[in-house]
């Protein structure tokens, strides 16, 4: 498309910052990229025949194209101030009962206090002032007084407006706010980065500061940086209102990211109980947060409650115990999983991370080893968020001892001494030595009696170790086999737990498909793929005897996946497991073709939140599949509908603001009745 004249241009700029927003503020795109690419070239055609045209707020101004010498320092209009912080309920309670206090002696106030909580993120503060509607100035917090002038790169961040939204802009408004990068933004950049020889960062905190600080803003602009606004600074008389929620949602409209987890609540039951909520998201957000903050919302209370030094005295930071932690490495073990990988793992003294006490964290592998250059003695940082698997982030070499060495992998698997290898390609050393080593038998059975699997009650990790060293069992179909005085003849088992595991075993004959051919623990055969595979194939019959073409034709399944499946009905030894198992009794319905009419979510995108008490998620999740839905993890414009246990959180409040229908567990219960 070819723009004719100056109103058409601006019209597209005004089209395509919309497009903007949409995508980047909003998560919720109107258009493909494939559209606002060729809408964003006609730009670049319009302004290279009318240079003198070009419009301060085009998308095309946000990268500059020649880097800095230096930053400038800039002085603040106002401070930028810090936060005080409490760290429990009883340090909260005070705080709360000092507003409390001023605000009765000061006005006779009296009553709950308002609070605006939210998130506190982990990134890094900046200041963007505008002028008349236009970005003028963006600077870092530096001491409070004076920050650096990082305009030149704040532009380039497709979340921060560089016109705002509105007819009637204020003379002056500067809003302030985190820069944060987001997570699955931080993991892709540092593997293009890892890739590319360039610096890998620790975390997106430091991610974000080291992008922001880049001298040349097309490096900036590469980075996947957003901006969250959460406060005002400097601003004319002409932006007036009474309360810091109603700034938050004004800062909405004229086009900043506001963090959707914000929430108005009351006196200090309502602090904690927001405290709680957010802490239980923290793991599954898109962005890092250190805790969470509250302000006094009403801002007269604010004007009166004041100031101490550096902090206001009507806000404070609730933290969360740290997820980061500096220990020292005792020991390097390598562990053998199920498919015969070799993770090294390193042995920690003892350290509170997140709140509970580790003293295992994951090497990943020998790339990572050497990539860190992590050794035994080493004093490290650990990681653990949420639920995830502690992690050595880095090594503090100035405090690594003088004696130390590199690590070396083993070249023998430490468990059955078969030598080690490692595929072309791949950074992951392999025992090939399949069944035949008693470590991935114990963990193939462990898979095949897990939750997700033939979810055999009473079998725990402890007792396949038991029962494989006892000798008693080399294969899951040697469960079946399993007489009651042999296995109370373990250490530790009394008669009835013997008898609740062979109960436990009994039961779990009469099993799904699905389930039987997730337990069988294919590599790259997940719980998704194994319901593509009965959905397909309906008896194991057939899927042992399917082709490649066959498989590759099904959804999910690409080469890697169906090779894999081939190479494991090539083996003898698994088809005599599976004949053993079916031999054995093991047995589900039949899957029938379902009706048209009971897909009644057929094509529909969904989403699962919250706690359900009913179902398993993962039966959930197959229920819904089964009505003909697509189950997604997270929600957007594309989200149809929305199932929401009990305590749905951030997903809920989203699907709501989307207008996103919502039921609960107990209209999915009634759909499959
Ligand atoms: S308000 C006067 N709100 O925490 C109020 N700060 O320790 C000043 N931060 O430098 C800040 N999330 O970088 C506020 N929702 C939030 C925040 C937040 C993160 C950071 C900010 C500030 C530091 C103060």
């Amino acid at each position: 498309m070819k723009l004719k004249n100056l109103a058409e241009y601006l019209a597209q700029v005004e089209l395509l910052n919309h497009h903007a927003q949409q995508y980047y503020v909003l998560d919720d795109p109107e258009i493909s990229d494939a559209e606002y690419d060729a809408a964003y070239r006609s730009l670049l055609d319009f302004e290279s025949r009318h240079p003198d045209a070009v419009a301060s707020d085009s998308p095309t101004q946000r990268v500059a194209d020649q880097p800095l010498s230096h930053f400038d320092s800039i002085q603040h209009a106002k401070p930028m101030l810090s936060l005080g912080n409490v760290f429990s309920e009883e340090e909260l309670n005070a705080f709360d009962e000092r507003i409390n206090k001023i605000l009765s002696e000061e006005s006779g106030d009296s009553g709950e206090i308002h609070y605006a909580a939210e998130p506190k993120l982990d990134g890094l503060a900046v200041s963007i002032r505008y002028e008349n509607g236009l970005l003028v100035q963006a600077a870092t917090r530096g001491d409070g007084q004076k920050g650096e002038n990082i305009t030149a790169n704040v532009k380039t961040m497709p979340s921060v407006p560089l016109k705002l939204k509105t007819e009637t802009p204020p003379e002056v408004l500067e809003v302030r706010g985190e820069v944060v990068m987001l997570r699955k933004g931080f993991d892709a950049y540092n593997a293009w980065a890892e890739k590319n020889d360039e610096k890998v960062f620790a975390n997106p905190r430091n991610a974000a500061a080291g992008s922001l600080r880049q001298l040349d803003p097309r490096k900036t602009a590469q980075r996947p940086l957003s901006f969250f606004a959460y406060s005002i600074g400097d601003v004319s008389a002409d932006f007036e209102f009474n309360k810091h929620s109603d700034i938050m949602a004004a800062l909405k409209t004229l086009g900043f990211q506001i963090n959707h987890l914000n929430q108005v609540v009351s006196g200090v039951a309502g602090c904690m109980a927001f405290y709680q909520k957010v802490g239980q998201l923290r793991s599954s957000l898109d962005f890092d947060i250190d805790g969470v903050v509250y302000k006094v919302d009403d801002l007269s209370q604010q004007d009166i409650l004041g100031f101490v030094t550096k902090a206001p005295r009507w806000a404070t930071a609730h933290k969360f115990p740290a997820e980061e932690a500096t220990t020292v490495i005792e020991n390097i073990d390598v562990q053998v999983g199920r498919t015969g990988s070799i993770t090294p793992v390193a042995r920690l003294e003892a350290v509170t991370v997140g709140g509970v006490s580790i003293t295992n964290a994951t090497l990943h592998n020998e790339d990572e080893i050497r990539r860190k250059d992590v050794r035994v003695g080493d004093t490290v940082f650990v990681r653990r968020a949420g639920d995830v698997i502690p992690e050595v982030v880095k090594v503090v070499k100035s405090k690594r001892p003088n004696d130390s060495v590199p690590f070396d992998m083993p070249t023998h698997c430490p468990v059955c001494d078969s030598q080690l290898f490692k595929a072309d390609g791949e950074a992951v050393l392999r025992c090939l030595n399949g069944l035949n080593c008693d470590a991935q038998r114990k963990e193939s059975i462990k898979h095949f009696a897990s939750r997700k699997g033939m979810d055999i009650d009473g079998l725990g990790d402890k007792l396949v170790e038991q029962l494989v060293d006892a000798g008693l069992i080399k294969t899951p179909a040697d469960l079946y086999k399993l007489k009651e005085a042999q296995v109370s003849g373990l250490e530790r088992m009394a008669q009835k737990s013997a008898q609740n595991l062979l109960n436990g075993i009994e039961k779990s004959k009469q099993n799904t498909l699905p389930r039987f051919i997730y337990s069988l623990g294919i590599r790259e055969v997940g719980e998704a793929t194994a319901l593509t595979l009965a959905n397909a194939f309906k008896n194991m019959a057939a899927l042992i005897a399917a082709d490649q073409e066959t498989l590759v034709s099904l959804p999910d399944v690409g080469e890697i996946v169906a090779a894999r499946i081939l190479h494991y009905f090539k083996q003898e030894s698994n088809l005599a497991v599976i004949e053993q198992l079916l031999s054995a009794g093991v047995t589900w319905q039949e899957i029938k073709a379902p009706e048209s009419a009971e897909l009644i979510l057929e094509g529909q995108t969904v989403v699962l939140t919250g706690k359900l008490s009913q179902l398993t998620r993962s039966d959930a999740k197959q229920a819904l599949q089964s009505l003909g839905a697509k189950v997604t993890g997270s929600v957007s414009a594309k989200t149809d509908l929305l199932v929401a246990g009990e305590n749905a959180g951030s997903k809920l409040a989203k699907a709501q603001d989307l207008g996103v229908k919502v039921v609960d567990e107990q209209w999915l219960v009634n759909q499959l009745n």
